[in-house]
Order: C-alpha cells, then sequence, then structure tokens
C-alpha cells in the first residue's frame, strides 16, 4: 500500500514536470524567439525544440511508464498495449516533424547537415525510437508472433526503451545549451551575453533542469520492480498458440474483445440493413 502511494507521488510528479516542460519550451520559443512559422526561417526552427520536447522527451516517458499504473492492471492488457503503441507513435511522428523543421531551416540557409554533437545524439535517438516503434509492434501487437520470440523480445524493448529516453535528454540538454551560445551573443545581435544570465537563459536553463528531472523521474518508475504490472497473463491469450488451435486468432484475444468485435460488427449491419431498407422503401 505504502509502495503505492509512493508511486501515485511519482506518477503526480511525472505528470506536473510534463506540464512544466511543454509549458517552458513554448514560452522560451514564442516570448524569446520570434514565435512560429513554416517558412525556413529562425521562427520554422522554433518548431524544432517544441517538438523534439514535446514527443521524444514528455509524450514518449509517459508513454513509456503507461503500464506502471496500477489502474490499467485491472484491466486486459490489449487496450493498453495498443494506447502504449499510439502514444508512441504520436511521439515519433511529433519528432520526425521537429527533425523536418530544422532541417528545412538549415538547407534553406545552406547550413550544413549532422556537424554537431547534438546532431549525432539526436538522429541516433530518433533513429533508434523508429526501430523500436516497428520492432515493439510487430513482436508485441501482430497477434501472429510467438510467446518465445515476445519474451526474448521484452528485457531488449525494456534495455532499448529507457537507453532511448538517456539519449533524448542528453540531445534536449546539448540543443538548449548550443542555441543559447548561437543566440545569445551579447554584442552583434543586441542580446546581452550568455555569461550575464539574461531572463532567456534563466528560463532556457531552467527547461534543461525540468527536462532532467522528468527522466530521472520517468526512470526511477521504470526501474522499480515492485511497480511492475504482475505477470501478463493476458500476453498469451493474445498471442498465437501453436498448431493444436485452428480458430480465427479473433477467438484467441481476450472474450471481451470478441464481444466488442461482433456487436460492433452487428451494429454496422444493422445501420447497413436500414439504409437499404429506407432506399427500396422511399417514406413517400
Ligand atoms: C530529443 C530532442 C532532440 C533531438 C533528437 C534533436 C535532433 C537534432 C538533429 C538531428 C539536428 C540536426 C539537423 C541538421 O543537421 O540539419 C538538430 C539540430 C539542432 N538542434 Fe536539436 N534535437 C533535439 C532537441 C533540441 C532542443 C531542445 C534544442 C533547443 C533549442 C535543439 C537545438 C538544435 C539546434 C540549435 C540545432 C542546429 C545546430 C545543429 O545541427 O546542431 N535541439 N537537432
Amino acid at each position: 500500500m505504502r509502495s503505492m502511494m509512493i508511486f501515485y507521488l511519482f506518477y503526480f510528479l511525472c505528470l506536473c514536470l510534463s506540464v512544466a516542460c511543454v509549458v517552458c519550451v513554448c514560452v522560451w520559443n514564442s516570448q524569446w524567439r520570434g514565435g512560429f512559422a513554416w517558412d525556413g526561417s529562425s521562427r520554422e526552427f522554433n518548431w524544432h525544440p517544441v517538438l523534439m520536447v514535446t514527443g521524444l522527451v514528455v509524450l514518449y516517458g509517459n508513454g513509456a511508464v503507461l503500464y506502471r499504473i496500477p489502474l490499467t492492471w485491472a484491466h486486459s492488457k490489449l487496450p493498453w498495449k495498443i494506447l502504449h503503441a499510439a502514444l508512441m507513435f504520436l511521439s515519433l511522428i511529433l519528432s520526425i516533424v521537429g527533425l523536418c523543421a530544422v532541417f528545412n531551416v538549415h538547407n534553406a540557409g545552406n547550413i550544413p547537415n549532422l556537424y554537431s554533437l547534438h546532431s549525432w545524439i539526436g538522429i541516433a535517438a530518433t533513429a533508434l525510437f523508429a526501430f523500436q516503434w516497428v520492432a515493439g509492434f510487430a513482436g508485441f501487437l501482430l497477434p501472429w508472433t510467438p510467446l518465445s520470440m515476445r519474451k526474448l523480445l521484452k528485457p531488449v524493448h525494456v534495455w532499448l526503451g529507457g537507453s532511448i529516453l538517456i539519449l533524448s535528454i542528453a540531445a534536449s540538454i546539448s540543443g538548449i545549451n548550443e542555441k543559447l551560445f548561437f543566440v545569445l551573443k551579447g554584442t552583434t545581435n543586441g542580446t546581452q551575453p550568455y555569461s550575464s544570465l539574461p531572463p532567456e537563459a534563466v528560463v532556457a536553463n531552467s527547461l534543461g533542469v525540468l527536462i532532467v528531472a522528468f527522466g530521472l523521474i520517468v526512470l526511477k518508475i521504470l526501474s522499480t520492480s515492485e511497480w511492475q504490472r504482475p505477470d501478463g497473463s493476458e500476453d498469451r491469450t493474445y498471442a498465437v498458440r501453436t498448431s493444436r488451435t485452428k480458430n480465427c486468432w479473433i477467438e484467441r484475444c481476450h472474450p471481451k474483445c470478441c464481444v466488442l468485435l461482433s456487436s460492433s460488427l452487428y451494429y454496422v449491419m444493422k445501420v447497413i440493413e436500414e439504409q437499404l431498407l429506407a432506399k427500396s422503401h422511399p417514406p413517400f
């Protein structure tokens, strides 16, 4: 009981830090960096930090801890798997759009691509994430993947998941620092130097601290064994059983899933039937 209360305390912190990170990155880029556009200018660049932090840090971290929420344990695992995959997919899309923004700006201004340490870490994080999503989808959501394969994949998936979060936090921190060194020059562009800690630097540094705190909380939640979902028995019902059963895969899902599918099919058939009847016997 005490352990669950501590979990919810950590989870609450995780949610608060999520909101704080998104608000902070938006405020920084709208108040100090001129807001947003999609025209190859520095205003297009501003989408990059916003989408990377929202997608590859905040949404990703929240998607990763989804299974640890005890409220989800009472239900079948399948809907949570789908939600986990959907959150991760959204996070992947946001990060790809975020990368498109910075590549566009670089190409429009003839700035070389992928020269910095930040960009190397960042591209590695995104590429690994894309690979992880595809492998996770194929391994855990496709019903014909054998259980033995899932068992093999799971520890790799968990390890890679944590590593991607660490990489994306490293990329965010280095990106924030790089940006502050680029823009807070002090003399040339009417800004105060970074070394004098102007308000913009305070906000951006704080964003970095919030991202690190968020990452530490997520990693703590992921690494505490007491907070893991008890043995995934549903996994077995969803996975393809070997040659002994030849019935349709839907039947091998959770029974509730079967009821839901058949009642939705029944409803769709009813609507089609009513439409056809209305066409053949018009009211007037
Ligand atoms: C998960 C987070 C992030 C990832 C994966 C990431 C990834 C990348 C990549 C791959 C590039 C290279 C684009 C090119 O070469 O055309 C880049 C550029 C850049 N990013 Fe990020 N980024 C992230 C977060 C941030 C954040 C939060 C900032 C803060 C402003 C930032 C600032 C920059 C800057 C200034 C550049 C241009 C200079 C350079 O190529 O290093 N990034 N980013």
